[in-house]
C-alpha cells in the first residue's frame, strides 16, 4: 500500500517555498515596522482553552479541533487557531513578569478538521498579530492598516476590506433577541444548524453560508441600528481612523465572524481570485478574552491571514535562475581536493554541491545540469597539475580554465 499525505494537508516545494518564505519576510517587516515583536507558541494546547475562548457553540469547537487523550487523561487539542493560545500565553507570562509586550506577532500551522476543498485545508498556515492594552479605535485602524499593507507588500492586486461592529455584551444581548424574534418566523427555511443556535447563539446563523440561510438572512435586522451609544461612537471613530489612514472600506453588517470572542470591530479582508473560499485575512477585537482566560481586564484586537490563500493571490515571483556550484572530481584520487574547495567556496556564502556518486563527467555535468546549479567546476589531472580549474556556465554552455581566484570571483559575482 502506498502511504499518502493526510487529506487536506500539503506538501511545499521549489518554488513555493521560495515564495512562502518571502511572504514570511516581506509580512514580518511590515509587523516589525509596527514594533510587533514575535510570539512562538505550543502547536498543542488544552482542549478547554478553545472551548473557554472560541465557544462551545462554534463551527470549530463543535466539529474541527483535533483532539486528542494523552496517557495521563488531558484532553488536548492542536491549535485551530492563534489568538487563544497568545492570549494564554500572554496571561501566563504576565503572572512573572512586570513588563509585557503589548504588540505581538505568530506565524505558523493551525489545524482544522474541515471539508478540504479548494483555498481550505486540514492544516494551513496563519500569519497573525494581536495588540494588547487599547481599546482605541485608532488601535482598530492601525491593526486593519497593516494587515492591508502585508498584502499590498506582498504584491496582492486586488482586495477589499469589509468592516463590522458586533457591540459589546449589552447590545448585543438586545440585538440577540430581536434577531431570534426574526429567525423564529423563518424557521422552515434555516437549516439544521442554524436551527440549533436559535436557542443559544443566534448571531452565528449570519455568519451560515448555505444558499437557502444567507438568502433569509438578507432580510435580517443589522447589528448596526443596535449598538449603544458608546459602541456606535467607537465605530464611527474607527472608520474616521480608517480613512485617516487611507485604507478603503466597505460596512458589512453580516461579518460577525465564527468566533464567540469578538467585541465592537470586527472585518475580513476578501479577495475575488480567491473563488468560493475568499477570505484572505480576518480578525476583529476581543475585550474580554484575556479576563475570561484569568488575566487583567485588558482590551485587545488582532488579526490572522491564511498563509495558502495569500500565496494564491501574491504575485510575488521568486527567482528560479540557476544558482552556486556543482564540484565535479573526475576520479576518487580527486576528492578531498573538491572537498577542501567546497568548504573555502561556502565559506564565501556560495552554495556548493557535490555528487557523491562520482561517475563519467557527461554524467555529472547532467546530474548538476538537473540540480540547476549554475556553475560546474571541474577537477581533473589536468586542473591539479597546473593548478587552475575548469568552469562551465551550465547556463550559457561557456566554458574556462582559470586560477582559483579567478574561479571565485565569477562564481560571487555570478
Ligand atoms: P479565522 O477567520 O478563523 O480567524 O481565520 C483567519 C484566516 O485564516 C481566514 O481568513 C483564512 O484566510 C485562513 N483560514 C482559516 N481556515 C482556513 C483553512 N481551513 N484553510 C486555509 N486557510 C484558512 C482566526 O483564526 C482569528 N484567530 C483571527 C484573529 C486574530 N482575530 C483576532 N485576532
Amino acid at each position: 500500500m502506498s502511504l499518502k499525505r493526510v487529506r487536506g494537508t500539503r506538501d511545499f516545494f521549489e518554488p513555493e517555498v521560495s515564495k512562502f518564505r518571502e511572504i514570511e519576510r516581506r509580512a514580518r517587516r511590515v509587523l516589525l515596522s509596527y514594533g510587533y515583536r514575535e510570539v512562538i507558541t505550543p502547536l498543542i494546547e488544552l482542549k478547554s482553552l478553545f472551548e473557554r475562548s472560541l465557544g462551545e457553540d462554534t463551527d470549530i469547537v463543535e466539529k474541527e479541533m483535533f483532539v486528542f487523550k494523552t496517557k495521563s487523561d488531558e484532553e488536548i487539542s492542536l491549535r485551530p487557531e492563534g489568538t487563544a493560545s497568545v492570549v494564554r500565553a500572554y496571561v501566563e507570562s504576565a503572572m512573572f513578569r512586570k513588563v509585557l509586550f503589548s504588540r505581538l506577532f505568530y506565524i505558523g500551522p493551525m489545524f482544522r478538521y474541515e471539508r478540504p476543498q479548494r483555498g481550505r485545508f486540514r492544516q494551513f498556515h496563519q500569519i497573525g498579530a494581536e495588540l494588547f492594552g487599547t481599546d482605541s479605535p485608532l488601535s482598530d485602524a492601525e491593526i486593519i492598516k497593516m494587515a492591508t499593507e502585508i498584502l499590498k507588500g506582498c504584491e496582492v492586486s486586488q482586495f477589499s476590506v469589509e468592516l463590522n461592529s458586533v457591540g459589546c455584551k449589552k447590545c448585543r444581548k438586545e440585538y440577540s433577541y430581536k434577531l431570534k424574534e426574526f429567525l423564529l418566523t423563518k424557521k422552515d427555511y434555516l437549516c439544521d444548524d442554524c436551527l440549533r443556535r436559535i436557542e443559544r447563539a443566534p448571531l452565528r446563523t449570519l455568519d451560515c453560508k448555505k444558499e437557502s440561510c444567507v438568502q433569509v438572512l438578507t432580510e435580517s435586522p443589522s447589528i448596526l441600528h443596535h449598538l449603544c451609544s458608546s459602541c456606535s461612537e467607537h465605530f464611527e471613530e474607527v472608520k474616521k481612523n480608517l480613512q485617516l489612514m487611507g485604507v478603503d472600506f466597505r460596512v458589512n453588517e453580516k461579518i460577525v465572524r465564527g468566533l464567540d470572542y469578538y467585541t465592537r470591530t470586527t472585518f475580513e479582508i476578501n479577495s475575488e481570485n480567491l473563488g468560493s473560499q475568499n477570505a484572505i485575512a480576518a480578525g476583529g477585537r476581543y475585550d474580554g478574552l484575556v479576563k475570561e482566560l484569568g488575566g487583567e481586564d485588558v482590551p485587545a484586537i488582532g488579526f490572522a491571514i491564511g498563509m495558502e490563500r495569500l500565496m494564491e493571490v501574491s504575485n510575488i515571483t521568486t527567482n528560479e535562475e540557476r544558482k552556486g556550484v556543482a564540484i565535479i572530481p573526475l576520479s576518487v584520487n580527486f576528492v578531498p581536493h573538491a572537498l577542501r574547495i567546497a568548504e573555502e567556496l561556502r565559506k564565501d556564502g556560495v552554495m556548493v554541491i557535490m555528487d557523491y556518486r562520482l561517475g563519467t563527467l557527461k554524467t555529472q555535468i547532467k546530474r548538476a545540469d538537473k540540480e540547476g546549479v549554475r556553475f560546474a567546476l571541474i577537477i581533473g589531472d589536468e586542473e591539479v597539475e597546473k593548478n587552475v580549474f575548469s568552469i562551465k556556465d551550465l547556463a550559457s554552455g561557456e566554458q574556462n580554465t582559470l586560477p582559483f581566484e579567478e574561479v571565485r570571483r565569477k562564481i560571487i559575482n555570478g
